[in-house]
Order: C-alpha cells, then sequence, then structure tokens
C-alpha cells in the first residue's frame, strides 16, 4: 500500500501577516479556495499507479490545531483516523518517525508529504510518484528533484549519481541548505537539483535509518510513543518523553549522512520531477505562481490599481487602493497591515522575529 503521511507542523512566518503562531501557513487558502493542507490531501486523488493508496492519511501535526486539522480534511472529503499529535514540534525527523512508528505493523511505503507546497500539475506529480515506487519497495529512501533556476539557499541540493536498475538515479552527494556561494557553485554546474521535500520510504527502512543515524531520537519517539494514547481520530504522544527528543530536519539528521553509513545498507535515490512545483515560502514565491491580470498584477479581496505594476495585494477587511506602484506587497488583515518591496518579502521573518522578541 502507498501511504500518505503529511506532516503539517511549521508555522510559515515569511507569510506573515496571514500566518500567524494562531494560523500556521498549511491552514490557509493561499491559492485557489483549497487550504495548502486541503491541497495537500487531495493530491494523490485517482492516482493509478504501481500500488493502491490507503484511505486515509497519516498527519502528524501540533496538538494546538488537531480541531482544525480534522475538520479541514473531514470538509474537503479526506477525513483522517490517524491523526498524530505532537506537543512541540522536534522538526521533521521526529515527525516522520512518530508516523512511521503509526503504521509499522503493515510496513506500507509511506509518501511523505510537506503540507505547504503548491504543485500545478498534479499528472506531473503522480507520474513521479509512481516512478518511485520500485526504489522503495526495494528498501531505499527516494527523494523528488526539481530542476533549480536561481540559487537559492533555503532548500536541499542533490547532486544526481548512476542509474538505478529501478529507474531511479542514486544521490551521489545531498546538502541541505548551502550557503549562497556553495549554492551559486551547483546552480552554474548544472549537477544538482533540488530537493523537493517529499520523500517515499518503507515505515521499516525509515525505523532502521533512525534507529541506527540518530538513536536517541529514535529512542524518545519510541518511548513517546509507547507511552502514548489514542484518543478517538488523535494519538497524543507522551509529552515528556517527546520534549526529551533532540530536535533535526530529515535533510540533515539522514539525507546528509546516509552516503557516509554504507554499512547500513540503505540506499538514497532521486527521481526527478517536473509538476509545477512550489514551496510558496514567501510572498513573492505566491506573487509567482498567482493569476495576473495584464499588468501583472495580483489581488484578492477588494483591490483598486492605479498605474500599478508586478503588485500583489491581499485585503482582509478593507478596500486597498494602490497607485503608481511597482513590485510591491500588501497584505492587509484587521490588526495587522505589510508593506513590502517585492524583492525583499524573505526579510518578513525578521519582523515576526522582532514582534516575538517584543512581546
Ligand atoms: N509535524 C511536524 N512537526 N511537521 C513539521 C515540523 C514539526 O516539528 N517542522 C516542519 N514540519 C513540516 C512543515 O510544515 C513543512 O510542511 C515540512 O514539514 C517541511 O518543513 P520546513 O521547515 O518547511 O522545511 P524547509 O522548507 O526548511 O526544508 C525542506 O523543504 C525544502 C523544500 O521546500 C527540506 O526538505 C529541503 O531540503 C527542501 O529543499
Ligand atoms: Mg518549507
Amino acid at each position: 500500500e502507498l501511504q500518505p503521511v503529511i506532516l503539517s507542523g511549521g508555522s510559515g512566518t515569511r507569510l506573515w501577516p496571514l500566518s500567524r503562531e494562531q494560523y500556521p501557513k498549511q491552514l490557509l487558502a493561499l491559492v485557489g479556495n483549497e487550504t495548502m493542507l486541503q491541497a495537500t490531501a487531495g493530491r494523490l486523488a485517482g492516482f493509478a499507479g504501481r500500488l493502491p493508496v490507503a484511505s486515509a492519511p497519516v498527519v502528524v501535526c501540533n496538538e494546538e490545531y488537531r480541531f482544525v486539522t480534522a475538520e479541514q480534511l473531514r470538509s474537503a472529503g479526506r477525513g483522517s483516523n490517524n491523526i498524530v499529535l505532537e506537543p512541540a514540534g522536534r522538526n521533521t525527523a521526529p515527525a516522520l518517525t512518530l508516523a512511521a512508528l503509526a503504521v509499522a505493523d503493515t510496513d506500507p511505503v509511506m509518501l511523505v508529504m510537506p503540507a505547504d507546497h503548491v504543485i500545478a500539475d498534479l499528472a506531473g506529480f503522480q507520474a513521479a510518484i509512481d516512478a518511485g515506487i520500485p526504489a522503495a519497495l526495494e528498501g531505499a529512501i527516494v527523494t523528488f528533484g526539481i530542476v533549480p533556476d536561481r540559487a537559492e539557499t533555503g532548500y536541499g541540493y542533490i547532486r544526481c549519481g548512476a542509474d538505478r536498475a529501478d529507474g531511479s538515479k542514486a544521490i551521489a552527494a545531498f546538502v541541505e541548505k548551502p550557503d549562497a556561494a556553495t549554492a551559486q557553485r551547483y546552480l552554474d554546474s548544472g549537477d544538482y537539483l533540488w530537493n523537493s521535500g517529499l520523500f517515499m520510504v518503507r515505515a521499516s527502512t525509515w525505523l532502521k535509518a533512525i534507529d541506527s543515524l540518530q538513536p536517541a531520537m529514535a529512542a524518545a519517539c519510541v518511548d513517546a510513543w509507547k507511552a502514548g494514547a489514542r484518543d478517538a481520530d488523535f494519538v497524543r504522544v507522551a509529552k515528556d518523553a517527546f520534549g526529551a527528543c533532540p530536535s533535526d530536519s530529515i535533510d540533515y539528521a539522514v539525507m546528509e549522512k546516509l552516503a557516509a553509513a554504507e554499512g547500513l545498507g540503505i540506499a538514497g535515490c532521486v527521481v526527478p520531477m517536473s509538476a509545477g512545483w512550489s514551496d510558496v515560502g514567501a510572498w513573492d514565491a505566491l506573487w509567482q505562481i498567482a493569476d495576473k491580470d495584464g499588468n501583472g498584477n495580483v489581488a484578492r479581496g477588494d483591490v483598486l490599481f492605479e498605474d500599478s505594476r508586478d503588485t500583489l495585494v491581499y485585503a482582509q477587511d478593507r478596500l486597498v487602493a494602490c497607485v503608481g506602484l511597482e513590485g510591491a506587497v500588501i497584505v492587509e488583515t484587521p490588526d495587522a497591515v505589510l508593506v513590502a518591496s517585492k524583492d525583499k518579502t524573505q526579510n518578513v521573518k525578521q519582523i515576526v522575529a522582532a514582534l516575538k522578541a517584543s512581546k
């Protein structure tokens, strides 16, 4: 079986003021009518590949968002009876370990999906997923690679190695979030793909990898899982045990270390994916993928443009009128308004940090 696993724990600080601690970006409808969580849950609809898709996703999220998460999934027709609740985030490696423990008895191939991506071409997405299944069944950890178009430092970079018999490519090197000079070198070389953040791996393979590469993390997750309790569709893991778990991402904790761990016998491999993938990390990325008018403007809500270009406006509560603007981002909410230059929207996270510090 192909078991969708949705990691829904981030907060998306660069999309402030729409994303908040109380309302992280995956729970917002930033593109189209569905929230990003709902769109993620629907991404395998109609999948007719090498494996049947499990009837419900496993979702790992913070305890605080359990009701809105369950409700969004239910109203999208993708209700889950396996929502694993973290008392506090420990990043993606522990989150995936909890998901693997939740399905360990049937040992499915897990398709691990971040809840906060946009994928425009579902057929392209499903074709890449299907192409990765043989490698995952063989016991590899499968990544999905995107052809890079800029020296982005917020992503992982994968150097492709030899072709494998299962149709994927070996990972010759995995480098998470390189510095700007290194990212530029990787881009210029043409030898690297971005890591999309999607992974495909059997539950048993992941548990073996984490046990061997991050034993303290594995032990804390097992303890937290064993001492946890089921409550209808929710599984609440034990707070103290999970609190003691080291915090790290799949990329740093496992993918970067896999190549050196030859004795482990777990290969990393990559399947190229061409599917209109976007990480929607910040407002400029949202402008990039949104439908624009003839002047390159994007409007949500009550917005008027006069002599303005390449500007994105989200108006929640009030009419927003723009005159003579170029390359601006304006996000209006009842209690906060962001006005930013579109090429600086990565720095919105500094505002969030300053706000937190002043509290
Ligand atoms: N349940 C849970 N718990 N989910 C989490 C947690 C957590 O503690 N932390 C993050 N997540 C979820 C986020 O909501 C997101 O959907 C996904 O896991 C990835 O986490 P990010 O924090 O967004 O990772 P990233 O963007 O810095 O990097 C990853 O994605 C890039 C592509 O978007 C890496 O895999 C990179 O290599 C990759 O290029
Ligand atoms: Mg991300």
